[in-house]
């Protein structure tokens, strides 16, 4: 008994050892995606560092079910050095499940969560999309959360809804006019709630005093070390961009607002070695997807031209069944860009799939096609 016992043992570990892991050397966007522990990578609305000649890969971990659409765990990493294979390094930043007080209490909806690294204070500063627990998407909050370590554990430092008693470098003359009693505190978000004529809502002026409203959100480090927090504000009718302070854990106040009325969500940006900014959104449309837009500028601080949908040839009007999350430059190749976007299945948000393309740089646009396979060879040196 205890010899068949032993040899089946033996079997097992023999066994699991032999497994192969999965292993890639192209890309496969929509397809599942395993980690080294051959489970499906769960970092939805992500971002990616590059540090230490490492990339990290910060997410939204979700869970099965539509339960899943809130935030039951935290912030998933995932570590790589090429990109195609990816380690799981766990839960960077967990939500509290002791004190329900907390702004990021289980249950809340922790959302985009973008890592960057802050050179002075050798610290990772991560910010993300906040809606307090039990509130739906009301409260449009960004929280911030500290580490020593690329991996974590990050300390969840506070939420704050931005550049509050500040106005925009680009504000306008009526937006600091007292406040029609017409524009209500409780618009619900999204384009489906507002009146054509948003600007005539002040929406910026009602929030003045309060901050301003952040949802879909990106961080971007300059070449110059300034970092910017972009977020859809303003009932997600308006971008704004914003500078961060020096050690990038709030607001420098100086910030501008884009795109007014144009309901962008899921704000990417990249840069050319030429200097010059694009940017790629979405439409607001929950989380079913649509046409993405896209833009350029000279300055982060605009002006910014809207250069139309980047996506050209088939599903090119639904972004390829997806929606934008990052735009990743790809370490020791010159303007090699890849766009990274999140295919939500929202009845059950941890089968989420993960659409990475490359860009293309097309006399001064940005082209994305839709590709079953590539690899980085795509790229020149
Ligand atoms: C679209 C946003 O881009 C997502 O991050 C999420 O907030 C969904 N809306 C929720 O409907």
């Amino acid at each position: 008994m205890k010899r068949i016992t032993i040899f089946t043992l033996g079997l097992i570990l023999l066994f699991s050892c032999n497994t192969p892991k999965t292993s890639y050397n192209v890309f496969n966007p929509g397809q599942e995606w395993k980690d080294n522990n051959d489970v499906h990578i769960n970092a939805h609305g992500g971002g990616i560092l590059f540090f230490n000649q490492t990339y990290y890969w910060y997410g939204e971990h979700k869970v099965e079910g539509k339960i899943g659409n809130t935030a039951q765990v935290g912030v998933h990493v995932y570590s790589s050095k090429d990109l195609y294979n990816w380690k799981d390094e766990g839960i960077a930043l967990p939500v509290d499940s002791i004190d329900s007080n907390s702004d990021i209490s289980k249950g809340c909806i922790l959302e985009r969560p973008k890592v960057i690294y802050n050179e002075k204070t050798k610290k990772f500063v991560m910010w993300f999309h906040l809606e307090i627990k039990s509130q739906g998407y009301a409260s449009a909050r960004s929280g911030v959360a500290v580490a020593d370590n690329p991996t974590g554990p990050f300390i969840f430092i506070e939420s704050v809804r931005p550049n509050k008693g500040t106005w925009p470098v680009n504000v306008q003359e009526y937006h600091k006019l007292p406040v029609s009693n017409t524009v209500k505190s409780n618009y619900c978000g999204g384009k489906g709630c507002l009146p054509a004529h948003v600007d005539s809502l002040n929406i910026l002026g009602r929030d003045f005093k309060n901050g301003q409203m952040a949802r879909d959100m990106n961080l971007f480090v300059d070449d110059d070390g300034k970092a910017y927090h972009l977020y859809s504000s303003e009932e997600n009718s308006t971008l704004h961009i914003a500078e961060l302070s020096d050690d990038y854990l709030s607001h420098s106040g100086r910030y501008a607002r884009f795109f007014s009325n144009r309901y962008m969500e899921a704000p990417t940006i990249m840069k050319t070695s030429k200097g010059k900014y694009y940017f790629i959104a979405s439409d607001c449309t929950g989380w079913s997807p649509n046409a993405a837009r896209s833009a350029s500028a000279d300055d982060i601080f605009g002006p910014w031209t809207e250069l139309g949908n980047p996506c050209v040839g088939p599903d090119s009007s639904t972004t390829f069944h997806s929606q934008s999350t990052y735009i990743l430059p790809v370490q020791g190749k010159n303007d090699a860009f890849i766009f990274m976007a999140d295919r939500w299945t929202p009845e059950n948000p941890i089968d989420g799939r993960y659409i990475w393309l490359p860009i293309h740089l097309v006399n001064d646009k940005i082209e994305l096609k839709w590709m079953d396979k590539w690899d980085l060879s795509i790229f020149k040196e």
